[in-house]
This record gives structure tokens, C-alpha cells and sequence, in this order.
């Protein structure tokens, strides 16, 4: 009993006995800014790095205005809004890394894009640092061979928005080490977030089912089965889906999602995965959802209009 601490104190020798303190993680773009989002609050101090300053002023806003809702929903209060605030810095270079104990890719979903980072980063960080990635369908051995830690090198597959959403996917590579395997989960409890392991095969669990679905349904719209709000007010009230697939395509990003299919198509070599051509098309133009205001629905007006 004597030496029994109070339990603030046991709390912060708890965190800092913690293997994993500090993360590094890179990209700000809609996933890079949830991940440091949902990390500064679980008490962890993060470096957020992307290919200017200006995104990453533009990720600090997002995760200010989504901060706010959980205070305004009573979710957190507002001295851990500050908290998770203060915690999260820029990471002009990938030296800002050099102290990191997890560093979490979360670039754009493009394997040259994913593998120039790895080798640019791993001569900066510390031998024992674990490098994640948050890609949703590129195979977690492939891109860990790119580094110079594959025995700690993970797949964090996080779902978006992740402040909201429950899951996170636990990918190891062929040389993935348990030690790493098990750090990872306890960092990803840490965040109060549920745990799905899954065996290193393209696009994983949720998007090997996932985006097939949204890829019919573009199928569907492309060969005028029905329009875009029939398509969508047909799976969210026929399905019960909370979002219609095409609404949810915008969502996670066009380009995204053909990426996706290109790797389970190439990945899988099956024709079942052929990415749509007007799947193709939108991103072709740029049109890559949400993110660019245009998507299967355009999003510059008032409320969000179908596009055909
Ligand atoms: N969108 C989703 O629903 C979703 C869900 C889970 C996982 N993911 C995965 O998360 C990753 C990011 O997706 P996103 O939706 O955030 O895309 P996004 O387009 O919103 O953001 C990508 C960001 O990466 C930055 N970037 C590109 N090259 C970079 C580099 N060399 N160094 C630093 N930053 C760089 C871009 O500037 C951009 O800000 C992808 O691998 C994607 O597959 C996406």
C-alpha cells in the first residue's frame, strides 16, 4: 500500500513506459490529418510532414473544425482539444523525424509515389523506429522492401474519417517481426480504436469487399441502368446503407478508388476487378470527388447535385 502512487502520477509513468511516444506521419491530405487527428488525442506528440506548408496549414484547419465538433457533441472537452492541438507540429523534412518512434505514410495511393518516401526517409530515423503505412490495397511486403526495416515495417490500414471510425486494419509483411506486430496493436488499442488483422493480399479485407461494390455501381451508372441518385437512394434504402456508393466513392476520392481496383485487378488478375471506364474517365478529368468539389455529385453549390 505504502508505495501505491496517485493515479495521475501512474497515468504519465504509464505513457511514458510507452514504446511508442512519438509519431511521424506523412501526407496531410484527408486520411494524414484524421490519423494526427485521432494520435494527438490519444496522447502521442506528432510530426505531420507534406510537399508544403501550405497543406499542412490547410490539414490544421480540418482537424481544428473536427475538434471543435467532438467538443460541441461533448465527446472531448475543450482542454483536450487544446492538448491534441498543441501536440501536432510540421515536419519540414524528413530530419524532423529523427527522434520519431513510428512514422505513418499516408501519401497518395501510388506505389512509386509511397516507394520514393521510404527511401528518402529511413536514412533520417532512428534504427528501432517502426515504419506503417496506411495504403489501402498495395501490398505491405512489396513496399516494405523498399526500406531498410522490413522486419519493422506494418500496414496501419485506418478508415476514413478517422476520428469517427472504429476500425484499423493490422497488415504484416512476409518479414514483419512480432515485436512490431505487437507494438502496433498496442499503439492502435491506445487510440481506442478495434483491431481487424488481415493477411497481406491486395487491398486487404474492407476494400477487397468494399470497392468491387462501388466499382458495379459505377458499372451501373455507366451502362444507364439508373441515375445517379437512383443508384444511390436504391442502396442506402434498399440496403440500408448509410451512404449510397456513389456518394461514398466522392467520399474516399475517386482517384483513390481506382487506384484500388488497379491493384486488385493487376493483383488478383481476375476480369472481375476491371476498374469501370467511367470510373476511369472522372479521374482522367480530374473530377476526383469531394476533395476537388466534382465528382459523381458536384459539390460547388449549396448542396451537393448528381452529375448525371
Ligand atoms: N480516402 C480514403 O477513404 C482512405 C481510407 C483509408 C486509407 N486511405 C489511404 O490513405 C492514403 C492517403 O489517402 P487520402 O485519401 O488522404 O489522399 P489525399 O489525396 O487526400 O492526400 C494525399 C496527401 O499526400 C500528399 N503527398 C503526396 N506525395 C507526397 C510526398 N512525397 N510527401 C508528403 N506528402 C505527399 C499530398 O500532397 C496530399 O496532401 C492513401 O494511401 C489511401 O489509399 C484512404
Amino acid at each position: 500500500m505504502g508505495d501505491e502512487k496517485p493515479a495521475a502520477e501512474t497515468k504519465e509513468r504509464a505513457q511514458s513506459d510507452r514504446p511508442i511516444q512519438r509519431v511521424g506521419v506523412i501526407g496531410a491530405g484527408q486520411m494524414g490529418n484524421g490519423i494526427a487527428h485521432a494520435v494527438a488525442l490519444g496522447g502521442f506528440d506528432v510530426a505531420l510532414n507534406d510537399l508544403s506548408k501550405e497543406k499542412y496549414d490547410a490539414a490544421m484547419e480540418t482537424i481544428e473544425k473536427n475538434l471543435e465538433r467532438q467538443v460541441n457533441s461533448g465527446k472531448i472537452s475543450q482542454e483536450e482539444m487544446d492538448k491534441a492541438q498543441g501536440r501536432i507540429t510540421f515536419a519540414e523534412s524528413y530530419s524532423d523525424f529523427a527522434d520519431a518512434d513510428l512514422v505513418i505514410e499516408a501519401a497518395t495511393e501510388e506505389e512509386t509515389v509511397k516507394r520514393k518516401i521510404f527511401v528518402a526517409l529511413c536514412p533520417y530515423l532512428k534504427p528501432e523506429a517502426i515504419v506503417g503505412t496506411n495504403t489501402s490495397s498495395i501490398s505491405i511486403t512489396r513496399l516494405a522492401a523498399a526500406t531498410d526495416r522490413p522486419e519493422r515495417f506494418i500496414g496501419l490500414h485506418f478508415m476514413n474519417p478517422v476520428p469517427v471510425m472504429e476500425l484499423v486494419e493490422v497488415i504484416r509483411g512476409i518479414a514483419t517481426e512480432d515485436v512490431t506486430f505487437g507494438r502496433a496493436k498496442e499503439f492502435v488499442s491506445t487510440l481506442g480504436k478495434t483491431i481487424a488483422v488481415s493477411e497481406d493480399f491486395p487491398a486487404f479485407m474492407v476494400n477487397r469487399i468494399l470497392l468491387p461494390m462501388i466499382n458495379e455501381a459505377v458499372y451501373t451508372l455507366y451502362e444507364g441502368v439508373g441515375s445517379v441518385d437512383a443508384i444511390d437512394t436504391a442502396m442506402r434504402l434498399g440496403a440500408h446503407h448509410p451512404m449510397g456508393p456513389l456518394q461514398l466513392a466522392d467520399f474516399i476520392g475517386l482517384d483513390t478508388c481506382l487506384s484500388i481496383m488497379q491493384v486488385l485487378y493487376e493483383g488478383l488478375a481476375d476480369s472481375k476487378y476491371r476498374p469501370c471506364p467511367l470510373l476511369v474517365k472522372y479521374v482522367e478529368a480530374g473530377w476526383l470527388g469531394r476533395k476537388s468539389n466534382r465528382g459523381f455529385y458536384d459539390y460547388r453549390g449549396e448542396t451537393p447535385m448528381p452529375t448525371r
